[in-house]
């Protein structure tokens, strides 16, 4: 039987559809720290909890991380620390969830969820760092209501951040960085600007070298294609 929420996705009664997806059943089958729909709220206010005691130093969460290549290498290189990737598409997280298993890490976890949940995700101060890499530009008109990046949002999400908590952004997309400065400059009080470039690999020779976790999978693809990266680097004010 199908569900179809009443209420729009940011919500707080909006009840995530019982999904034909196969990897819905898959994701169900796996025994690591890997959670879908409803599932993903459970832990809020105490995230860190997921974890083993050694590994709770700090919290990044990723959101759209797709099969988690850059999550997982952090993950890999900071042990002490602890993560969360979040996509709403099932197979990446699968992918990234089954990478995980693989290579044995206890401080990784995948949350299947629409990241205009982030507020019933995670509680007050419990992000140290949060990444927004490459979000998808939805470049008509007609479909820039759908950008995650906005004022409201911005204004959402500073709560949740730790004193001091960083939020990295990157993207390829011109008109959509005007937008997120845009909005950006909206927020002032909640956030302050750390560096902002509109080409980050200008100065690097060989960028087409770098790898995971310093460049993400979409961002080896325009590196290649020569497409200047832009990257905004805020710190919460509090
Ligand atoms: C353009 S891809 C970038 C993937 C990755 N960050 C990278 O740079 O290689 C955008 C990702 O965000 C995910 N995504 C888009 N909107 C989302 C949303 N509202 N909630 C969760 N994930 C979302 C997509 O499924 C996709 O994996």
């Amino acid at each position: 039987m199908s569900e179809k929420s009443f209420f729009p996705v940011h919500h707080p009664d909006y009840r995530y559809s019982v999904s034909k997806n196969p990897y819905w059943e898959k994701l169900q089958g796996l025994s690591n720290r890997v959670y879908c729909d409803h599932q993903t709220e459970a832990f809020h206010g105490r995230c860190l909890e997921l974890f083993p005691q050694a590994a709770r130093g700090k919290l990044t969460v990723e959101v759209g991380c797709n099969a988690g290549h850059v999550i997982v290498e952090s993950a890999f290189q900071n042990p002490g620390e602890s993560f969360i990737g979040i996509d709403w598409k099932f197979k990446p997280i699968y992918r990234g969830a089954e990478k995980a298993s693989k290579r044995g890490l206890q401080n990784l976890g995948f949350f299947r969820a629409h990241a205009e949940r982030l507020p019933f995700m995670f509680g007050n101060g419990e992000i140290d760092r949060l990444n927004f890499y490459f979000p998808d530009p939805w470049p008509k008109k007609a479909q820039i209501k759908n950008r995650f990046f906005n004022s409201e949002r911005l204004r959402l999400i500073a709560p949740l951040m730790k004193p001091g908590g960083l939020f990295h952004i990157k993207t390829d997309h011109r008109g959509y960085f005007e937008w997120m400065i845009q909005a950006i400059q909206e927020n002032l009080n909640l956030w302050e600007i750390l560096s902002v470039s509109e080409n980050l690999h200008r100065d690097d020779p060989a960028p087409h070298l770098l790898d995971f976790p310093d460049v993400t999978l979409f961002e080896k693809l325009f590196i290649r294609d020569q497409i200047p990266i832009h990257e905004i680097k805020l710190q919460v004010r509090r």
